[in-house]
């Protein structure tokens, strides 16, 4: 498949989890980052052309996903949302900032469409019920989109795990536990279940930014 190369980025408990409870804003469990940490995910972001999160990420984070701890360019915002169920003030709707563009579904109401147009935002239609990363990717490459990093959340990243569509992983290992059986991990979805399935990884690098590990990783197979 024509795709961007991607790069799955997360800031993580040592047991994996994204946010204190299903439901929290990651912001609370950020807060504990160092400035040295955020100063990493912002390197990041200037270096790519795309940046995507998942509708619900934007529904409860409120993310502005744009580079503000470095110097450099904001990549384009890309948001999966099968019915376009973005609230209209969101910061990822402040086009003047950097592009956005909400990828949705057949299912997304004309009206709802036009008042996401009518922020500058661009709309691109893929699938029927959820979107549909197999025509999206090869859409977003087409538009110079060659680098994509993926900020989450469980569902989202599952959706690029499953189909293998991930070059990287970097992780942000934040020095605390959260724990909680339904609190969402790095990667949601079903699950891979079989030993032969699993995705395997190799360590590039590990260092230390401020008081965080920071753990690269390529995608083997
Ligand atoms: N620590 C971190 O680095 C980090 C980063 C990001 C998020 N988070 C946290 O993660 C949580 C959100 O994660 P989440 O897994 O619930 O949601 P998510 O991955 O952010 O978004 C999932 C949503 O995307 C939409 N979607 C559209 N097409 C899809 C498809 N093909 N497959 C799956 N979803 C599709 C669906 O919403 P519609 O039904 O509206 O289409 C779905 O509910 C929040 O608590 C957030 O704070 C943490």
């Amino acid at each position: 498949m024509k795709r961007p190369y991607v790069i799955i980025v997360s800031e993580v408990s040592v047991d994996g989890k994204l946010t204190l409870y299903r439901g929290a804003s990651s912001k609370e469990l950020m807060s504990l980052m160092d400035e040295e940490a955020y100063r990493y995910l912002h390197e990041i972001r200037a270096k790519v052309d795309g940046i995507m999160v998942g509708c619900e990420t934007v529904r409860t984070d409120n993310p502005s996903l744009t580079v503000r701890y470095v110097k450099g360019k904001n990549p384009v915002r890309v948001i999966p949302c099968s019915t376009a169920n973005v609230p209209i003030d969101a910061n990822i709707l402040n086009t003047e900032e950097a592009k956005t563009i909400i990828a949705t579904t057949k299912r997304a109401p004309a009206e709802r469409l036009k008042k996401i147009e009518e922020k500058g935002a661009e709309i691109i239609v893929a699938g029927e019920e959820l979107v549909d990363f197999d025509a999206l990717l090869p859409e977003l490459y087409d538009r110079g989109i060659k680098t994509l990093m993926v900020e989450g959340g469980a569902s989202i990243n599952w959706e690029f795990i499953r189909r293998r569509a991930v070059d990287e992983i970097r992780l942000i290992h934040l020095p605390v536990i959260v724990g909680g059986e339904n609190v969402p991990t790095l990667v949601g979805g079903e699950g891979i279940k079989r030993l032969k399935n699993l995705l395997h990884l190799r360590i590039r690098a590990h260092f230390k930014r401020g008081h965080q590990l920071i753990t690269e990783w390529e995608v083997v197979s």
